[in-house]
């Protein structure tokens, strides 16, 4: 499906027309829609009906994707992005990231994993491509948030430095545009601001009403970093293993509740709007045709009111729902020492 060239405006059915999707620009130059698609099934969702959504995105106007090897899926989607683009779909209209796994940050092993999405993904250039954590220790598929890997290593400066030597190759053989982070601190991203030869173009990190990271989210952007915010929606469907008592739940925040009955929406659609409106880039799950398009139409719509956008920024609780209890390296550890919340990175 095509839309009209000459007239950005013109909707094939209630699809919205990639023109009109704001964009945000990289410190390269480059333009990334400000809102991809999430390809992770939680656990619940197949490979299959997970390529089937990658193809309804796009048709109603998605044009960034957001992948990973250990999603289990670039396969399926590759064979996705063909039939997009075999529909007309240039591939530079398409922005499509991918990342590295821990278990691959050996120097030896950065770049033929980037081969391997490429590979599977039927691409022959990525335009993002991230170190999905800063931790290299391999965890199992599905493994219970208990598990710890015997060899857990620490954030090794050094150690992120040699894989990251070998993103930037990635780089300068270009089979990557850009590169980037994700699940970072201020103190460890101070550290590759200094020594990185080809700097982050974007850190991607849970961004959700409840959970807004505002010292992170302003120093990324101040470097010139742009933040991408993952389980936008608050992850309602995300697996059992990241689930805590304490965790409180976005779409059922009385301020989310009302701004969505104003509009006539989900509150998910507010939570979207509320990303993309406020400076990250969200990437929501979905694998409905109903919410994505929803998502989508969400932010080319009326904008949120000044009063509403305070209003969703007073309801930060600070909480985080992927911990990542599975990265820790010692006993006696609570998840909050992967994230530096004393400003300082966790000594080993
Ligand atoms: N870098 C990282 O370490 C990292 C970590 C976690 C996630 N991610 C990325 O971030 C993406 C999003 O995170 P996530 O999937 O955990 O959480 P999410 O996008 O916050 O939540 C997805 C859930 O919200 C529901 N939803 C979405 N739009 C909706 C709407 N308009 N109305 C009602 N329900 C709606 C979906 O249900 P339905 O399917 O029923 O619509 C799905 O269950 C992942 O897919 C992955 O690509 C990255």
């Amino acid at each position: 499906m095509k839309a009209n060239k000459e007239n950005p405006r013109s909707q094939l059915g209630d699809s919205v027309d990639p023109r009109l999707v704001p964009h945000r620009q990289l410190y390269t130059g480059a333009r990334m829609p400000a809102i991809g698609l999430g390809t992770f099934g939680s656990d619940h969702a197949s490979p299959v009906e997970i390529a089937e959504a990658v193809k309804g995105a796009a048709s109603v106007g998605y044009r960034h994707f957001d992948c990973a090897s250990v999603y289990g899926n670039e396969d399926r989607i590759g064979a996705a992005l063909q039939e997009i683009m075999k529909g007309g779909v240039g591939r530079e209209e398409l922005w499509i990231a991918s990342k590295l796994w821990n278990d691959k940050h050996g120097e030896e092993e950065v770049i033929p994993s980037c081969q391997k999405s490429l590979a599977d993904l039927k691409l022959d250039y990525l335009d993002m491509y991230l170190v999905h954590w800063p931790f290299p220790n391999y965890h199992p598929p599905h493994c219970d948030v208990t598990s710890r890997s015997p060899n857990a290593k620490p954030y090794i400066h050094e150690g992120f430095m040699k894989t990251w030597r070998q993103m930037e190759m990635l780089v300068d053989r270009g089979l990557v545009r850009h590169i980037g982070t994700s699940n970072m601190t201020i103190p460890k991203l101070q550290l590759l601001l200094r020594d990185a030869r080809i700097k982050p173009a974007v850190n991607e990190m849970e961004l959700h009403p409840h959970f807004q990271q505002p010292e992170l989210f302003e120093f990324v952007r101040r470097h010139g970093i742009e933040p991408i915010g993952y389980c936008p929606v608050g992850s309602p469907a995300r697996p059992e293993r990241d689930r805590t008592p304490e965790d409180t739940v976005d779409i059922e925040d009385p301020v989310m509740v009302k701004i969505a009955k104003r509009l006539g929406v989900h509150p998910a659609v507010v939570c979207v709007k509320w990303a993309v409106q406020r400076g990250q880039t969200p990437i929501p799950f979905s694998t409905k045709r109903e919410h994505y398009l929803s998502n989508l139409q969400g932010v080319v719509s009326e904008p949120l009111t000044d009063n509403e956008m305070k209003e969703i920024a007073g309801i930060d609780r600070n909480c985080r729902l992927i911990k990542g209890q599975v990265f820790l390296w010692k006993d006696g550890q609570t998840w909050e020492d992967l994230w530096d919340v004393s400003g300082e990175i966790t000594p080993p």
